[in-house]
């Protein structure tokens, strides 16, 4: 399996690293040559439709003044020689080749995977001492980078300079290393970490997503709307005379408390809200100006190429006793079981040769869900 582990296996790393500590995987990308250069980041930060910020440590309007893009090439002329940073979101949903970066983590789930941020920072330039919620692994790219990274910390050790880069306080660092092109730093959520470049450097973040209690919570009691029986309310068939009427008995509470715990229990319910916000488009979907006719698409797949799916299209599936039930792009299909071959075919890769697609032309709702998928632009057509 493709790895960017050095000398670890997956194994070794999931049990003694991951969610654990942090550690330095020198040379886990051998003769890193970086996918884009720092001028073409800063024209993706110029873009309209990409999420970009430029952090200035030193020669803003305060320490760590926040600046968001979309910004005026002229921007960057005027920005000082050192302590400042451009940090590019999603770039992976831009440019292939940094998606391509994201199949040497294929032995973590992919709905765990987020998404790869990548900065250019000025000799000197950083975030500060922060901490993120999320695991992250730290690719160095061009130029050379000093990190210290910290144990674990709770919330009372953040400050607040502003609101985005979660600063802490002093740390005292378990690790202190310089990254060179091609190493990578591990980080896992909440240890407080701090890169500062010692010349211009280049830096892929590839980030995670964990969901938090409160939005699983929130977003689950707002996906079952008004899905509630009325008539299924608190009842106490049982009811004693308690020593004083004003007190709610712990009898009492445990009643109303299982009538909610009881909605929140439906599994099917939770599978189906669980599968639609993991694959919840983040960036925002590409659509086709035209839909393709499905003659169109069977005539191409017959021909020679590749099927690829579309970077901002989040898939993922959940094998049911009698279904595969299906989530791209947050909406739901349910498939047979004899869908699974081809539904792990389509989760599994993100580049389909057309002629491993042929063979699920035979099946009528294989042949719709394909034409679907790719009528609605999830997946495109490319020459090889
Ligand atoms: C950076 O690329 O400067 C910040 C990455 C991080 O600390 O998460
Ligand atoms: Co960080």
């Amino acid at each position: 399996m493709l790895h960017a582990l050095g000398s670890l296996t997956p194994e070794q790393f999931l049990r003694d690293y991951w969610q654990k500590k942090p550690c330095v995987i020198r040379q886990g990308f051998p003769d890193f040559q970086d996918p884009l250069e720092p001028e073409e980041l800063a024209g993706l930060a110029c873009e309209e439709d990409v999420e970009s910020r430029i952090v200035l440590e030193k020669g803003g309007k305060h320490a760590w003044e926040v600046r968001h893009g979309p910004f005026k090439e002229s921007h960057f002329t005027k920005l000082p020689a050192t302590h400042w940073t451009v940090l590019v979101q999603r770039v992976d949903h831009q440019v292939p080749a940094v998606a391509a970066m994201l199949d040497h983590f294929r032995y973590l789930p992919n709905w765990r995977l987020d998404d790869i941020m990548i900065s250019y920072a000025a000799p000197q330039g950083g975030v500060g001492p922060h901490v993120d919620n999320y695991d992250v692994f730290l690719i160095q790219g061009k130029g050379s980078r000093r990190w210290t990274v910290g144990e674990a910390v709770g919330e009372d050790q953040e400050i607040f300079p502003n609101d985005e880069i979660r600063h802490v306080k002093a740390y005292a660092p378990i690790m202190d290393t310089v990254l060179m092109p091609g190493d990578i730093l591990y980080i896992p959520p909440r240890c407080p970490h701090e890169g500062i470049a010692l010349e211009a450097c280049m830096t892929y973040s590839v980030g995670f997503r964990a969901p938090s209690q409160r939005d699983l919570v929130k977003g689950f009691v707002a996906s079952l709307e008004d899905d509630f029986s009325e008539t299924l309310r608190y009842s106490d068939p049982d009811l004693q005379i308690q020593d004083n009427p004003g007190e709610i008995r712990a009898e009492a509470l445990e009643r109303a408390q299982r009538l909610v715990l009881d909605a929140m229990s439906d599994k099917a319910a939770f599978a189906d809200f669980f599968g639609r916000y993991l694959t919840w488009p983040k960036g925002g979907l590409w659509e086709p100006d035209e839909e393709m006719p499905a003659e169109t698409i069977w005539a191409e797949i017959a021909g020679e190429g590749v099927l690829i799916r579309e970077p901002a299209t989040r898939i993922a599936y959940i094998v049911q006793p009698n279904a595969i039930q299906l989530y791209v792009s947050s909406e739901a299909i349910e498939l047979e079981p004899s869908a699974l071959d081809c539904v792990q075919v389509l989760a599994g890769q993100c580049e389909i040769p057309l002629a491993e697609l042929r063979r699920f032309g035979e099946n009528l709702e294989l042949r719709n869900l394909l034409t679907t998928l790719i009528q609605k632009g999830y997946w495109v057509f490319n020459e090889i």
